[in-house]
């Protein structure tokens, strides 16, 4: 299984944040947004990552990750040129993709809690995966119609009128069709390859299964000023609590032993002195 992160984008709700850099650079209470995704990928196993960015931001993000090594995964990186859309991102990563299924996370989604409903996709063979979650606001996303059986009979982009309160969250479990299937969909009046349209031709064919996320897990996006607020002040409050950290990517690449006890300390010596590092150092001598 590989992952992709998809991490460019425009950000415009962020405005001025996002004048001068990328919306997934920007805290969320104690490290950078695209920690969040990136650790529910390595949560999940896959260790071949691609982050699918701009020009500007690809830099950044290899300062941030570089190759992955002290990770103990491979992170890669492919332009793109300009927000053409979410199912672009399986023609850009053609080629990192290969054989293999895929799953994608958008750079700015956050799922805290129980990962059943992502572990259990990943063990499916074939067809798609995505997932529905209850919102208040169903209108900013795309939007699955169940039926009375609890089967899902249509997805709609940002309906005007929802057909229910089931959002679709930005992570999807694809086989490997979904490359083709993305190369013959046809760019939205917005100009974009969306994945709703990915998704409809799973649903069409009868191979995508829609699951529902309980209320338990909590799907936080971050795309406005509030709601970055909201999941700095979450996150603050759920690792003051239980003195553990939210996806700190060196502990997970340890627990899911991706680096054994001598390469997560060489990891943790390569960290200028400072509390996270302090915190690593706690994980690495409680084990
Ligand atoms: P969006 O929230 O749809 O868009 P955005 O991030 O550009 O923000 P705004 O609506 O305020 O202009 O994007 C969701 C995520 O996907 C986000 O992490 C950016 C990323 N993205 C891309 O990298 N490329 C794209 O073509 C699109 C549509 C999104």
């Amino acid at each position: 299984m590989k992952g992709i992160v998809l991490a460019g984008g425009s950000g415009t709700r962020l405005y001025p944040i996002t004048k001068v850099y990328s919306k997934q650079l920007t805290v969320i209470y104690d490290k950078p947004l695209i920690y969040y995704p990136v650790s529910i990928l390595m949560l999940g196993g896959i260790k071949d990552i691609l982050i699918v960015s701009n020009k500007e931001t690809i830099p950044m993000y290899q300062t941030l990750f570089g190759d992955g090594s002290h990770l103990g995964v491979n992170i890669r990186y492919v332009l793109q040129s300009a927000p053409n859309g979410i199912a672009e991102s399986f023609i850009l990563g053609e080629q990192f993709i290969g054989n293999d299924p895929v799953s994608l996370i958008l750079g700015d989604n956050i799922f805290y809690g129980q990962l059943d409903f992502f572990y259990n996709a990943l063990k499916r063979s074939s067809g798609a995966t995505i997932f529905g979650y209850r919102v208040n606001d169903p209108d900013r996303y795309g939007v699955v119609e169940f039926d009375k059986s609890g089967k899902a009979i249509s997805i709609e982009e940002k309906p005007k009128y929802p057909k229910s309160n089931f959002a679709v969250p930005g992570l999807y479990v694809y086989d490997n069709s979904v490359v083709e299937i993305s190369k013959n969909i046809k760019p939205s009046p917005r100009g974009e390859l969306e994945i709703t349209d990915v998704n409809n031709t799973y649903l069409n064919a009868g191979t995508l299964q829609v699951e529902k996320i309980g209320r338990g897990v909590a799907w936080l996006d971050t795309g406005t000023p509030e709601a970055l607020l909201q999941a700095s002040n979450f996150f603050g409050v759920i690792e003051d609590r239980q003195g553990l950290k939210v996806a700190c990517l060196e502990e997970i690449a340890y627990l899911m032993n991706f680096i054994n006890k001598e390469q997560f300390e060489q990891t943790i010596n390569a960290i200028p002195r400072s509390a996270y590092r302090t915190y690593l150092e706690r994980i690495l001598n409680e084990e």
